[in-house]
């Protein structure tokens, strides 16, 4: 069987689905590879590396994509690629499926089974595929370098002889896998860290990292978390509250990391113009929601501005702007889902249906939707 890596065309995308570490591991499942030119300049990659562990390298879309039985992709391909694809070929790839049904149709129609690796249950045996967490863990540590950059001033305090300078204090809202990275990178930089969530199960992990945890903690947050880990959509009474608690303590921080998010939802408006209004000039947000509408109503999606004073952080694509280490991980946890329905003697895909994985992260199956996130 023949598995393409095809080059990235999204304005933007640095990361990479393979790289000459899981091509070798690839080929060591008995698949042929085939890397489309380029594809991995972005992290400095040759041609040659590829073809050194074993991938041939096709001069062009067309070349790397049609014979392909297996596609890996960092980004959902575009209408051109999606031609290029042979009907029962297998994709890997993030292929936001909460806002892109329509390219995930588009793959619908040409037959491709498609996988979106935001779906992957996070179950205990998934773990090695789980592309969220390999990604946000590092956004959350580029969020805080980004931010200390940005930062006129130093993060841990220092004593010297021309007088003390004092610590940054830094709130991270959101402590899922990227702020609980956001907390330990601001706390191995000397910052007094405060952070915030909605999920119970977060105060320990928040204390445990040497961070003081800031919530309204009532009877709706000891219901906050679904079955699956993730946080629920408040109330309106109970954003009201945490609205309170977040204006009093934001206007004692020097940055804040945003982290927020409710699944396949619009994120939650933690940090309104009114509360900006009152940080100190020189103050930092860096907002990691901002694809999905911002924390916060004023980060520019992708931007980096300064309103009241507040410099705002907005880009999209964090994991992206430290490119080797997001693909390397990123392409472990493909050559990881891949090695799941790939027969090791034989070489041979085989789709397990029933397994949790597969159904959990299929789209679409031999021309229709399949998830039940996007039927209906
Ligand atoms: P996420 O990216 O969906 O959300 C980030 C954080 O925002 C979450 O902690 C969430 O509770 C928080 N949040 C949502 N609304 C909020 C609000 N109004 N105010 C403050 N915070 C708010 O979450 P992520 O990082 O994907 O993690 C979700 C869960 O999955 C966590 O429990 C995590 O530990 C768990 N997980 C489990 C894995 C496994 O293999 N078992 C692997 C990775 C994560």
């Amino acid at each position: 069987m023949i598995i393409a890596i095809p080059k990235e065309r999204h304005t933007g995308e640095t990361r990479v689905a393979a790289t000459p570490e899981t091509v070798k591991k690839l080929k060591g499942l008995g698949l042929d590879i085939v890397v489309e030119t380029g594809a991995g300049a972005s992290i400095r990659v040759p041609d040659t590396d590829y073809e050194a562990m074993g991938a041939a390298i096709a001069p062009n879309a067309a070349d790397t994509l049609r014979s392909a039985d297996i596609v890996l992709k960092v980004r959902p391909p575009g209408s051109d690629e999606i031609a290029l694809m042979k009907r029962g070929a297998i994709l890997a790839a993030l292929l936001s499926p909460a806002t892109e049904k329509d390219s995930i149709q588009k793959l619908a129609d040409a037959g491709v089974d498609a996988f979106a690796m935001e779906f992957l249950p996070r179950i205990s045996r998934a773990q090695a595929m789980d592309v969220l967490s390999s990604q946000a863990n590092l956004a959350g540590y580029k969020a805080v370098i980004d931010a200390a950059a940005a930062f006129g001033r130093a993060m841990p305090m220092m004593m010297t002889a021309a007088g003390t300078i004092a610590p940054a204090r830094v709130l991270v809202m959101g402590a899922g896998v990227a702020g609980l990275q956001a907390i330990a990178t601001a706390r191995r930089l000397g910052a007094i860290v405060s952070a915030t969530d909605v999920r119970p199960a977060t105060k320990e992990q928040v204390e445990s990292l040497g961070a003081t945890f800031v919530a309204v903690m009532d009877d709706e947050f000891k219901q906050a978390q679904t079955a699956a880990g993730y946080a629920k959509e408040m109330s309106p009474e109970y954003k009201a509250k945490q609205a309170d608690l977040i204006a009093e303590t934001i206007k004692k921080q020097d940055i804040v990391i945003t982290t927020a998010l409710i699944p396949g939802r619009k994120a939650p408006v933690l940090v309104t113009e009114e509360m900006v209004k009152t940080m100190k000039p020189g103050s930092v947000i860096v907002d990691l929601a901002a694809e999905q509408g911002g924390n916060c109503p004023l980060t520019k999606p992708n931007e980096v501005c300064e309103i009241h004073g507040v410099t705002f952080i907005g880009y999209t694509n964090l994991p992206g702007r430290l490119a080797i280490d997001a693909s390397s991980l990123y392409a472990r946890n493909l050559f990881n889902f891949v090695s799941l329905f790939v027969d090791k003697k034989t070489g041979e895909a085989k789709l397990d249906w029933n397994d949790d994985i597969i159904k959990g992260s299929g789209v679409t199956r031999d021309g229709a939707f399949v998830h039940p996130a996007l039927k209906g």
